[in-house]
């Protein structure tokens, strides 16, 4: 077990759940816990967890898996559950979850009561490396992602990265779109060990596990403590997102793909512009052809593709604001860069 520490986060990383209840312990005296998680990870987590919360009155809510649950009608839902269960100020909610979970559960907590304790177990690659780490809460009204949420501290991240193993191979393959954007944002020799070490990690050897969640959630700790309320520098970690975020929803590919998709449309923006140099985006599509990570979008329409990135909550006086690479493992946010170049990068990265 180790941990990762800052004024703003609290992480720890392990290879089993043996420790979790040290951890809460330490949290004080809950009267009661509440887990919530949807029923894929329950039915392969959930047993295994538990076993690790000794004698205390423990309830569970079990979502459907998916981005739908992050709804009004989930989350009033839960909130009703909460009263009937009489968790209190003293008691502490437990995400137990990927990515959806994770913000959904942050939400209740931070909301129900005015905001009782949360904790983030996350189980996916996305949520250990990125979603479940800097306390950003969220959940979807419509068509607007994220659009109702707040940044809500958990008491601490506990990663159990041995979860990664239960994973099918296309959320784990997805999920490494995030561990890259790391690499492109903050460490350039950390592609190089991507690379390197691809095979390894794909058949998912403990080790490598390992090094790649510390390697990110390190990273991630950083940029949150630098930059909690995502004033400014916070936004590297948007890197592949604005552009991804059009193609997510018209595509109905998952987040990681449309973040893999999106980087590439970032590198493509930047080369024209004269940011880096060629050989810079061979080595990003060399890392991405490792992990079978897609390039290029289909079935969608340019215009809205772009008329989805002009909606971005993350854009200000009316500037699509673009994470592009600058220099290795150095981005930038850029608001300069018009439409109609934009709608050209997009045209470009659709399948014939
Ligand atoms: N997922 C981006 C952030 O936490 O800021």
């Amino acid at each position: 077990m180790e941990k990762i520490d800052n004024k703003v986060c609290n992480i720890i990383i392990d290879n089993s759940y043996k420790n979790f209840e040290e951890n809460l312990k330490k949290q004080g005296n809950y009267d009661l816990v509440l887990i919530i998680s949807d029923s894929n990870v329950y039915n392969s987590q959930g047993h295994e967890f538990i076993k690790h919360i000794n004698a205390r009155i423990v309830y569970e809510y079990i979502v459907s898996p998916g981005e739908d649950s992050k709804s009004l009608d989930t989350y009033e839902k839960i909130i009703e559950y909460c009263v009937r269960i009489n968790l209190s100020r003293k008691s502490v909610i437990i995400a137990l979850g990927g990515g959806v979970v994770g913000d959904l559960a942050g939400y209740v907590a931070s909301t129900y009561m005015r905001g009782i304790d949360v904790i983030q177990v996350p189980t996916s690659l996305l949520a250990q490396v990125d979603s479940s780490i800097g306390g950003k809460t969220g959940i979807n009204i419509g068509n607007f992602k994220n659009i109702v949420g707040t940044f809500y501290q958990p008491k601490f991240t506990y990663i159990n990265v041995d979860s990664l193993k239960t994973l099918s191979e296309d959320e784990f393959l997805s999920g490494m779109s995030e561990v890259i954007k790391y690499s492109i944002i903050y460490d350039y020799e950390f592609i190089d060990y991507l690379i390197g070490n691809s095979e390894s990690i794909i058949n998912r050897e403990s080790d490598k596990l390992y090094y790649i969640v510390k390697k990110c959630a390190s990273i991630k700790a950083k940029v949150v403590e630098a930059d909690e309320k995502e004033g400014g520098f916070r936004k590297i970690l948007n890197f592949g997102h604005t552009f991804g975020h059009g193609v997510e929803k018209l595509c109905h590919i998952s987040h990681g793909e449309a973040v893999s998709i999106g980087m590439n449309m970032a590198f493509k923006m930047a080369l024209r512009e004269g940011f880096i140099k060629e050989e810079y985006c061979n080595k990003f599509l060399e890392v991405c052809e490792k992990y079978s990570l897609p390039m290029n979008f289909e079935n969608a329409d340019e215009e809205e593709v772009l008329n989805i990135m002009k909606s971005d909550k993350k854009n200000s006086f009316s500037k699509i604001n673009l994470v592009l690479p600058v220099g290795l493992g150095e981005v930038e946010v850029i608001n300069t860069i018009s439409e109609e170049k934009i709608l050209g990068i997009i045209k470009e990265s659709k399948n014939a």
